[in-house]
């Protein structure tokens, strides 16, 4: 399009605001569902309850995964706090430019949004996490190990580049300080007063790092990620807290991990230890640990109950009164 991002902002929100009733146009926290953890949006009760498809909202970006929805929902979270919930989200990976990735965050802050959550599915890096635990994002590191060093990460894509979006933010913000502290400490005292299958599922708070995907990474990817000092390692949400940072919105993100990434080298043609073993045993050592989609959304759907809970309390505890 050849509006500015500022005016097809504005041309979402004149949209959403002709059509939204009086009791939504005032969202104050937006949530954004990742992989498998859509069922968030599902506690919110009808009436007052409005859907928008991602494709019915000018500019909005559209997913074109499976297992990512698109729809933006309003509503009243806990029967109380006014939100609004992006089930699904589009991704980098899928074509979209930066600026289309991160364009529903600066749809909220226009909203009056005070706060944005950010979930995802990610890869454990870290030896500690199980799949099933939840991570607490408290630094990212913006990374696409798959492009040219001189055009990426540190030194290139990013949401940011190209004029300033002077209505939103600065020039040069600060992300030293991204992860609101005062909800970090809500979450971990609500996740000890709640949870009680806390006992299998551990919340950590640790460092996300962003890559393009869509390929999982290699091995040796794995190890480098971690080496750098990552936990977790993920395709989205990076972006969107830049931007959301940018304008001055208040952030909070999860990881749930999904799978682990595996770390360890390939096992090697040379081995000895190898040459007597069958082609079944060969075969259970390189299946072992390997990311596929799927497992991905099953984690999803066995954790989406607890995050449900911790999410609907945060927000209920920190806005609610
Ligand atoms: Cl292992 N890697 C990446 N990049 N994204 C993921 C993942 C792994 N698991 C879930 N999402």
């Amino acid at each position: 399009s050849d509006l500015s991002i500022w005016d097809q902002t504005q041309e979402a929100i004149t949209f959403l605001t002709d059509s939204l009733p009086e009791s939504l146009q005032k969202p104050q926290v937006a949530i954004v569902c990742g992989s498998g953890l859509s069922g968030l949006a599902d506690t919110v009760q009808a009436d007052p309850r409005v859907e928008y498809d991602y494709a019915s909202i000018p500019h909005f970006p559209r997913p074109t995964v499976s297992g990512h929805a698109g729809k933006l929902v309003f509503g009243l979270l806990g029967q109380k706090v006014p939100a609004v919930f992006m089930v699904g989200r589009a991704h980098y990976y899928e074509g979209n430019s930066m600026d289309q990735v991160t364009f529903p965050i600066r749809v909220f802050k226009l909203l009056g949004v005070d706060t944005v959550i950010l979930t995802n599915a990610a890869g454990g890096l870290n030896p500690d996490y199980n799949v099933g635990d939840i991570m607490l994002l408290n630094d990212a590191s913006f990374l696409f190990p798959r492009k040219p060093l001189n055009e990426t990460g540190l030194a290139g894509v990013h949401p940011l580049r190209g004029p300033n979006a002077e209505e939103f933010g600065v020039r040069f913000p600060p992300l030293s300080d991204a992860y609101d502290l005062d909800l970090r400490r809500h979450v971990h005292q609500t996740w000890k007063e709640i949870i009680p299958s806390q006992k299998t599922r551990k919340l950590h708070e640790g460092v996300y790092a962003f890559v393009g995907g869509p390929t999982y990474e290699t091995r040796a990817e794995s190890r480098m990620l971690r080496m750098l000092g990552a936990d977790v390692v993920g395709m989205s949400t990076v972006p969107e807290i830049v931007v959301a940072r940018h304008s001055g919105l208040r952030v909070l993100a999860f990881s749930l991990v999904t799978n682990n990434a595996v770390l360890d080298p390939v096992p090697r043609g040379d081995e000895q230890l190898l040459q007597d073993k069958d082609a079944g045993e060969l075969n259970a050592i390189l299946e072992k640990g390997k990311a596929t989609h799927e497992e991905v959304l099953e984690a999803g759907r066995t954790a989406a109950l607890d995050m449900q809970q911790l999410v609907t309390k945060i927000v209920v505890k920190a806005f609610g009164h």
